[in-house]
């Protein structure tokens, strides 16, 4: 099928480079006329495992394109995946302005009936919104549009992976006619055939990948209701960590065995410093609003978001009882993006325990596999280095803030030679309390026995 998508970042990008893997016909379109060039020439502007390579293998073999001709690409499309931003507005809201330009777009620009999927994270009643204004903007009535929301559930770092072995796909529809399309378009990722980048031919068997037709409402609430869900299940585990802290328990003991129960599930208990990105705190905020807006108190997300918040004042917390003072003391800071495999900087508690240092003086030296230019730009009083030993050289605390392995697999032995003094404080858990305790680190973290200078032999 002719698909296009519109709006070039990763969630749009990773639906054109696996659709076009699934075989169809895919030609991706933004107002950004640089990002365009860059796609055209043959570079991928964000990183995202996997995606090169699948973007590479889609364009020889025809499958892909990209154009700012934007109304050429809707004119040559039956489907259109709206993949925009839908950033938060200051009240939580989400800001619907790109959407609601690409609608006037489709409008104005479409020449014969287009099927327009709603992929960006959208309040629930957008979908009803976007097929009024599609009418409204319509010039031709010979033209009809069907509407369908078709959440993403693609984590970033895993969006390739998510994308063609997902748990399930979710189409909000209004008619039959839209389901059997989106299950035509869907229909090699439910047959699980396609050339997989992710495992080289040898993909794991997995079970019959459901798609769930719903209403377009329940489709965009399921979104926001698994994120919100997920970001609970983070700050119960946060919470839980601050009282193993002061009980003398071990959270990791715990969340490993409350896990273990099928109904609870081991995923997204990691206590730390929280959850950030692009999608949880803005999808939990619009949750919220949403909630508001027809009289549903959401006070439980409310107290997700607030101690999501604390995470970052908890780990200063730390960091001051350890170091005393912070002015003029040279600090590694290990991790900058929002998560492990991922440049995104976006809303990273990383970036802000970052920035807070510098405010207080603090000589802070950093480091990320990937997110290093971004952080860049936007805190340059950093000293940034490549090499986690040169961040750690001389520094008086190293500071884990992302749950990257590079940091997982450090040296201890080679890093507290190198340092100033031999000094952790571990914002994702990553280090493992018995090696930390033989090194003769002090060491502390969220939810676990905190290793202070006078417990241990000197
Ligand atoms: C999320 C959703 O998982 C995905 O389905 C959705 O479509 C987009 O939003 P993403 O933002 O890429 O994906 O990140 P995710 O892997 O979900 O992690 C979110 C944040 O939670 C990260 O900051 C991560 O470090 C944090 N986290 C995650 C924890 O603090 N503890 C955990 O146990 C898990």
């Amino acid at each position: 099928m002719d698909l296009c998508v519109i709006g070039c970042g990763y969630v749009g990008l990773v639906t054109g480079a696996c659709l076009a893997e699934a075989g169809h016909d895919v030609i991706c379109t933004d107002v950004d006329s640089a990002r365009i060039a860059q796609l055209n020439a043959g570079q991928v502007p964000i990183y995202e495992h996997h995606l090169d390579d699948v973007l590479k293998s889609a364009r020889a073999a025809g499958k892909i394109s990209y154009t700012d001709d934007a109304g050429d690409a809707i004119r040559r499309s039956e489907a259109i995946f709206i993949c925009v931003g839908t950033p938060p507005k200051e009240n939580g809201q989400a800001d619907l302005s790109a959407i609601d330009n690409v609608a006037r777009q489709i409008a104005t620009e479409a020449l014969s009936p287009k099927l327009v999927i709603e992929k960006s994270t959208v309040p629930a009643r957008t979908g009803l919104e976007l097929r009024r204004a599609l009418n409204a903007y319509s010039r031709n009535s010979a033209v009809t549009f069907r509407v369908v929301s078709n959440p993403e559930f693609l984590r970033e770092g895993t969006a390739v992976e998510d994308f063609l072995h997902p748990d399930r796909i979710v189409v909000g529809v209004e008619d039959e006619t839209s389901a059997a399309q989106m299950r035509e378009i869907y229909r090699p990722i439910l047959e699980q055939k396609f050339s997989c980048p992710v495992h080289n031919g040898a993909c794991p068997a997995t079970a019959d990948v459901p798609l769930l037709v719903t209403t377009i409402n329940s489709a965009e609430l399921i979104k926001h209701a698994s994120n919100s869900f997920l970001a609970l299940k983070i700050s119960y585990a946060n919470v839980l960590a601050d009282l193993c802290e002061k009980i003398g328990a071990d959270v990791n003991e715990v969340t490993n065995a409350m896990g273990l129960d099928p109904r609870i599930g081991g995923q997204f208990l990691q206590a730390g410093l929280g959850f950030g990105g692009f999608c949880f705190p803005k999808d939990l905020q619009a949750f919220v609003h949403l909630a508001g807006t027809v009289g549903v108190d959401f006070d439980i997300l409310k107290a997700a978001e607030r101690v999501n918040k604390q995470r970052i004042d908890r780990f200063l917390e730390k960091v001051h009882q350890a170091l005393w003072v912070i002015k003029g003391k040279r600090v590694a800071l290990l991790g900058l993006a929002f998560k492990a495999n991922t440049d995104d900087t976006r809303f990273s508690p990383a970036l802000e325990v970052a920035q807070r240092l510098v405010n207080e003086g603090a000589d802070v030296h950093a480091t990320d596999p990937e997110a290093v230019s971004r952080a860049k730009a936007v805190l340059p009083q950093v000293t940034y280095h490549e090499d986690v030993y040169d961040t750690l050289r001389d520094a008086e605390a190293a500071l884990i803030c992302t749950d990257w392995d590079e940091f997982r697999n450090i040296d201890w032995q080679k890093a507290g030679s190198l340092m100033a003094r031999r000094l952790v404080i571990d914002g994702r858990g990553l280090c493992d309390l018995q090696r930390m305790r033989e090194l003769d680190f002090e060491y502390f973290s969220f939810g676990r026995e905190q290793l202070r200078a006078h417990a241990t032999a000197r």
